[in-house]
């Protein structure tokens, strides 16, 4: 964190006056931080606590009325290596959906020259109404990271999701994007799988499942910010990712998977294999769409080529190997398995009976399993403080 130039805007919601703590967190570990104010942010945390705990002058209006001087949100944009809005309310979310400019806050965010984090915080029918979730996919679309509200009490007096993470979680968020970037895999090249595959029945219909490849992403995001070259071979999804050292493929089929990573794995360092791969396929692929002629219809599937298991059975001395489990019953035995048959180095383990574990959520509670009979258990997390925890650990694994 020394030396990192994080900006910090503030908005109005009760949650608000926690900020003083992820300032202190933040200059505690040696980073220089800006704040921005909304007007309505004022009044639930002082400027002046803000200006002092930051040790610099706090940016709330466009002008500033008593010396007739400009807060230049251009310069903000410039300055910062990172933006954090925490707390994010309903209102100002809304606004950077639509490319609003309205306060000081908004314009320096359309100006931001690196990434914007978010902690939203509201009530839990705010954050859980259809327009919030909305809005959050949008700005996630738009390349916003968010660091997803907790579920506890609310200032409203009910208890549900909404509450702002804590400082500590976000300051951890903050870590992994700024605190990450030491080049600490430079010159190593790796090889990740995520998101689904869909297997054809017909030219329109597919088996497939819910895998929104959020975790693979993650994980690929944080390689490259330290400095590895990353091949992503993903199935369908909504997301994105750009970098000059990243090779992003995208495939359909479990098959198609293999063979694209045939094509590289000798070349790599790592394999991190994410994907949920379809276990079987429909035996035969109609050319033409199915005609629904009969009442029953049955499909004859077969088995899918096992991807891991295929890098695990060619895998060399030099190169590290880490696969996935997601079980529903019995994860360390099951795990444990995995990681034996498919000659892996360590395994992540999650299971679906976690709140907030699995498909299409943005956290994730891991437990890891190295084949020289270490465990280790994690705390619920974002995905992308997960990736960071995945890759600390083959760090550490790698020696
Ligand atoms: N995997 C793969 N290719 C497959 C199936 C799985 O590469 N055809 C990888 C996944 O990316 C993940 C791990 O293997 O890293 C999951 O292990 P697996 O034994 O396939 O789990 P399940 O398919 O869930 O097995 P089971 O259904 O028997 O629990």
């Amino acid at each position: 964190m020394r030396g990192k130039r994080i900006l910090l805007g503030i908005t109005g919601g009760i949650a608000a006056y926690k900020i003083a703590f992820l300032i202190r967190l933040l200059k505690k570990n040696g980073a220089d931080v800006k704040c921005i104010m909304t007007p309505a942010s004022t009044e639930f945390i002082s400027p002046l606590v803000v200006s002092t705990l930051s040790n610099n002058p706090v940016g709330i209006e466009f002008w500033n009325k008593k010396d007739g001087t400009w807060n230049n949100h251009v310069e903000y944009g410039l300055w910062a290596d990172l933006f954090i809005i925490a707390p994010l309310t309903a209102n100002t979310l809304s606004k950077m959906v639509q490319g609003s400019c309205d306060s000081l806050l908004l314009a320096t965010y359309l100006s931001m020259k690196t990434k914007t984090i978010v902690a939203p915080a509201m009530d839990l029918d705010m954050y859980i109404h259809p327009s919030t979730k909305r809005n959050l996919a949008q700005i996630e679309k738009d390349g916003v990271e968010i660091i997803p509200a907790e579920i506890g009490e609310l200032a409203s007096g009910l208890t549900g999701e909404g509450r702002m993470a804590e400082p500590e979680t976000i300051f951890s968020a903050i870590e992994a994007i700024v605190g990450a970037s030491n080049n600490d895999f430079l010159g190593k090249k790796v090889v990740i799988t995520a998101g689904p595959t869909y297997e054809a029945l017909d030219p329109v219909r597919f088996i497939g499942n819910h895998s929104s490849g959020k975790m693979g992403f993650k994980i690929a995001q944080d390689f490259l910010n330290r400095g590895a070259k990353v091949i992503l071979v993903t199935g369908p999804t909504n997301l994105s990712l750009e970098d000059d050292n990243l090779s992003l493929i995208k495939i359909k089929s479990a098959e198609d998977m293999l063979s694209e990573v045939q094509n590289c794995w000798k070349n790599c360092d790592f394999g991190i294999f994410a994907a949920a791969v379809a276990d079987y396929r429909p035996k035969n692929q109609a050319i033409e769409k199915i005609k629904k002629k009969t009442d029953e219809l049955t499909i004859e599937l077969v088995k899918n080529p096992d991807i891991l298991n295929w890098a695990g059975s060619v895998k060399t001395e030099n190169q590290c190997l880490v696969g996935f489990a997601l079980e529903t019953q019995n994860l360390l035995e099951n795990g444990a398995k995995k990681l034996e048959a498919k000659n892996l180095n360590f395994i992540v383990m999650n299971s679906l009976k976690d709140n907030g574990a699995g498909f299409g959520v943005d956290t994730n509670k891991i437990t890891i399993l190295d084949n020289r009979n270490n465990l280790q258990s994690f705390e619920l997390k974002s995905k992308e403080a997960v990736a960071k925890d995945i890759i600390d650990y083959l760090k550490t694994y790698i020696g």
